[in-house]
């Protein structure tokens, strides 16, 4: 029989651990600009019925999944329905390919945490795609080129932390980790958004933000950048708080606890849109242009606009740590969860002890990993693989695996039903409508758009060559798919977890 699956000591570790996994980058550079961009104060309406009807439904959905059939994603999917198992190694490899570039990011943040030190360091703002990253051209975007090696160093260290967590365990790893992240982050991020609040041109930065646009909430497109950044940020269906939900205890309180999940990541959304945007005012102001010119987000926002706040604001080297070390803490807890959807689908399907799962997913992933992003194609490559995989991916997967779900299999009942038996918070058929009916309605129209982005542009994502989009992109899409349904046609080792339930 195998080893032990390992567990959470309890509620709290486990809340911890899922808010770990949530609050991410998405939360600090991607919901200030979306926001602002989509009605600004405005947006809290779709942003709310997003959180309400899509958000916190599917996280009941994931946890419900994990929790009933105890398992990894394949492992569960197949409980649930034995030709489901693809579902979960789609999942699985999902997380591969996020794994492999998001401790690129986390590496990149953790060397501006330094370079922030040096107060002077702002005035070369532009050296993150030149002299820092060494990208090419987008046109002229190869594989390989020359080594990076800030990176590398950085890289490295992520993965060698990342290997000990996952070593330690569920409880001694990722939850303990995650007690001590997560309350870390909070007060780094609230000393953060103070500070930026008193710097001059702050409050411009706020009323950019918050200024109701309400023409915005006729604008379909809105409405689907909301939803977008709901699935984005709570990162549900694609087996990570699946994986989570199948260390809890028995009798676990699910629904109440996906309500404290999905409510702390928002919270920590606005607040990372109260401190960005304080911080974009400023900017604006010393440069002497309007808040709207210098809006960004995502790498651009991070590695370029901070740096330059940093040079210019007083004290801008605490704003700077502040800023790089959130960034690396919001970043690594996300990491080890979606290493861990990788990890526990090895140890269930071939039974190996946890070390030896653990070792045989992390020293492929981190080589691979570190081997193709040190060199300066790493950034074009990080940029592809996340539109494909983070927004168009994930919205696919959970398109496939709700349908299935609720039509196909008709598993919703059973679901509800167990998400009641032990939840503080009871589900019924607001739940079910909104699982079977509005989120594949919702998730659908999202592909349908971002399809149409992706492929009717005349010209491929980025700026890249055909050839890299079409492999990176398309290329990795369509290997992931068939791998999953090769994956879960290979035999369950006879030590597997398949037949036990504990
Ligand atoms: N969803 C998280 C965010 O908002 C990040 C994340 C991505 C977490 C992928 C897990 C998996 O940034
Ligand atoms: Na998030």
């Amino acid at each position: 029989a195998s080893a032990n699956r390992g567990a959470f000591s309890g509620r709290s570790a486990f809340i911890f651990a899922a808010i770990g996994s949530a609050v991410g980058l998405g939360n600090i550079w991607r919901f200030p600009a979306v926001a602002y961009e989509n009605g600004g104060g405005a947006f809290m309406i779709p942003y709310l019925v997003a959180l309400l009807t899509a958000g916190i439904p599917l996280l009941f959905v994931d946890y419900a999944i994990g929790h009933r059939w105890r398992g990894s994603a394949p492992l569960a999917w197949r409980r649930l329905k034995r030709w489901g198992e693809f579902i979960g190694w789609w999942q699985v490899l999902i997380c591969v390919i996020i794994g492999a570039y998001y401790a690129l990011i986390i590496a990149w943040a953790a060397d501006y945490m330094f370079f922030s030190l040096n107060t002077s360091w702002g005035d070369d703002a532009a050296a993150f795609f030149g002299s820092f990253t060494q990208a090419p051209d987008a046109a002229e975007t190869s594989v390989g080129g020359s080594i990076v090696w800030p990176v590398l160093i950085s890289i490295v260290v992520v993965w060698v932390a990342t290997v000990v967590t996952m070593i330690l365990g569920i409880q001694n790893g990722i939850a303990r980790l995650s007690m001590i992240f997560i309350p870390l982050l909070v007060i780094m991020f609230v000393i953060l958004v103070v500070r930026a609040l008193f710097l001059p041109g702050a409050l411009v930065g706020l009323e950019t933000l918050f200024t109701p646009n309400w023409s915005a909430l006729a604008d379909g497109g809105v409405w689907v950048a909301a939803y977008g950044q709901i699935f984005f940020s709570l990162s549900v269906a694609f087996g990570i708080m699946l994986t989570y939900s199948s260390y809890l205890k028995k009798k676990s309180d699910l629904t109440g606890s996906g309500l404290v999940v999905g409510f702390s990541n928002s919270a920590f959304e606005i607040l990372a849109g109260i401190g960005v945007f304080s911080a974009l005012g400023f900017m604006a102001q010393a440069q002497g242009v309007r808040v709207d010119e210098v809006v960004s987000s995502g790498i651009g926002l991070a590695f370029i606009a901070f740096p330059t706040i940093i040079g210019e604001a007083p004290g801008g080297a605490l704003i700077g740590v502040l800023f790089f070390g959130s960034l690396v803490l919001a970043g690594f807890t996300s990491l080890v969860s979606i290493v861990e959807v990788v990890i526990s689908a090895v140890h269930d399907k071939f039974g190996m002890s946890r070390a030896a799962s653990v070792l045989v997913v992390m020293v492929p992933l981190a080589l691979v990993s570190t081997i193709l992003f040190s060199f300066s194609s790493g950034l074009p490559m990080l940029d592809v693989l996340d539109k494909f995989v983070n927004e168009y991916g994930i919205v696919a997967v959970a398109l496939v695996s709700t349908v299935i779900l609720a039509w196909l299999v008709r598993g919703l009942p059973t679901l509800r039903d167990h998400l009641n038996h032990s939840g503080s918070f009871k589900i019924g058929w607001f739940w079910i409508a909104c699982v079977a009916v509005v989120d594949p309605i919702v998730l659908a129209v999202t592909l349908f758009f971002s399809s149409r982005d992706l492929l009717g542009a005349g010209e491929p994502y980025g700026g890249y060559p055909a050839w890299f989009v079409n492999v990176f992109g398309w290329g990795m899409a369509a290997l992931l798919l068939v791998a999953a349904i090769v994956l879960s046609l290979a035999p369950w080792s006879p030590r597997s977890h398949l037949h036990q339930l504990d």
